[in-house]
């Protein structure tokens, strides 16, 4: 008998109700208005190279084009991602919307939110994608939706004041177009990018920069063009590659790489390890010297390296050492326990500070949300703050309630 896909027999449908009913159990969606725009717009038409299931997945994204070394330069953002900035942007009828990184869909979720008194301007910096963006709205119905090929580095001033910037790459720092082209009550939605993760921040202005109102774990294809990261790799053998982009970080990829050899040292901090991905944060912006380490699976099956780094773990190094975060089942600290490997001449001392941040995180902090970010455009202060992220347009800071 020939096997049916069962995807050409499926109902858009019945999957986008679906879609829609599960983003709302996960509370990706938490407002009727973007319920109702996840509704209306047929999602498998933004992505006709996908198959259905793929399309109306909740959490995986639909690629769209590859660089020559198969990376993903553009893909349909997974709709749990797209609910949830779209909730974070808080979008209203008759609004200017402008989005930074086109595909389509997003753009047409956008219209359905500002209605027909409102309007959509999605800008890319690479053509295929601005053509196959307006292919795809016209195709459903989104012909006001305007499409704009230029680097979003420079927003579109064309259409600016805007009341509500979204960008759907990730940021490396907030060029001062996307603050002028805000209304006085404009909010930016911007996946901001530091030393290696990721989070969605949904920023109001005030004063001459932006406070931050919330933000959630997120990961985008990186912005390219005159926006692009400003970041150093070292790999440290192969399958063992750590990354910063504080200038102010030593990067001695030898002497780190010899460091590995020497043996471990465990430190359990004794607290608790929950919230993964908010402690994850906090380490980032308060290690002093801060990189990210990432493992390969065969290095870390070898037990060279600890699981953590198979998906990227905040450490912090010196000249000749590193220390990173480990975990362990406990329960006398409520499940798990954090803990660090330090290798290296200072691996004792890079443990112990690293142990002391686990346990004030744990103590006065371990709660979701807890941080507040600000972004202060122009020249930084001299000596820049050791809790401040330096980058090309200003400074960014993030301070813990
Ligand atoms: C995740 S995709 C966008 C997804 C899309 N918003 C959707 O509806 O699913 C990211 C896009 O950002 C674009 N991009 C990267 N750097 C950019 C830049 N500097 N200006 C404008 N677009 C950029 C890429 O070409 C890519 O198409």
């Amino acid at each position: 008998m020939t096997a049916v896909d069962d995807s050409t027999i499926r109902d858009p449908k019945r999957l986008r109700a679906e879609m829609v009913r599960a983003l709302r159990d996960e509370e990706a969606i938490t407002s009727d208005s973007v319920a109702a725009a996840f509704a209306a717009v047929p999602r498998h038409q933004f992505a006709p190279e996908a198959s259905l299931e793929l399309a109306y997945d909740l959490h995986r994204i639909v690629p769209v084009k590859k660089d020559e070394n198969g990376l993903n330069v553009s893909v349909m953002s997974a709709a749990h991602l797209q609910g949830v900035m779209l909730e974070q942007a808080d979008i209203a009828q008759g609004m200017k919307v402008l989005e930074i990184g086109s595909g389509g869909y997003n753009a047409a979720l956008i219209q359905e939110l500002v209605g027909s008194d409102g309007e959509v301007t999605t800008v890319d910096i690479d053509r295929d994608i601005v053509d196959r963006a307006r292919l795809c709205l016209d195709d459903a119905g989104y012909r006001h939706v305007k499409t704009v090929l230029a680097d979003g580095e420079t927003g579109v001033p064309d259409g600016a004041p805007y009341d509500r910037i979204v960008v759907t790459a990730a940021a490396w720092d907030i060029p001062p177009s996307w603050i002028d082209g805000l209304t006085e009550k404009g909010r930016l939605v911007v996946p901001l990018t530091v030393c290696g993760t990721t989070r969605s921040i949904a920023f109001d202005r005030d004063g001459e920069g932006l406070l931050s109102r919330s933000y959630r774990l997120a990961h985008f294809v990186p912005m390219q063009g005159e926006g692009a990261a400003e970041e150093r790799k070292a790999v440290l053998r192969e399958g063992v590659v750590v990354q910063t982009d504080d200038v102010r970080v030593p990067l001695n990829a030898p002497a780190l790489n010899h460091a590995l050899d020497t043996p471990q040292l465990v430190r359990w901090s004794g607290a608790a390890w929950d919230l993964p991905d908010e402690l994850d944060l906090y380490l980032t912006l308060n290690l002093p010297r801060a990189v990210r380490l990432h493992a390969a699976k065969d290095v870390v099956d070898q037990g060279l390296v600890k699981p953590s780094a198979l998906v990227g773990v905040p450490a912090l190094v010196s000249d000749n050492s590193i220390a990173y975060r480990t975990g362990r089942e406990n329960e006398e600290t409520g499940g798990f326990e954090s803990g660090v490997i330090a290798h290296g001449p200072q691996a004792e001392a890079l443990a112990d500070q690293y142990a002391q941040l686990l346990r004030r995180w744990a103590e006065h902090h371990r709660r979701r949300g807890a941080a507040t970010f600000r972004y202060l455009p122009g020249p930084a202060p001299s000596p820049l703050p050791q809790d401040a992220v330096l980058r090309r347009h200003g400074i960014v800071t993030a301070s813990w309630a």
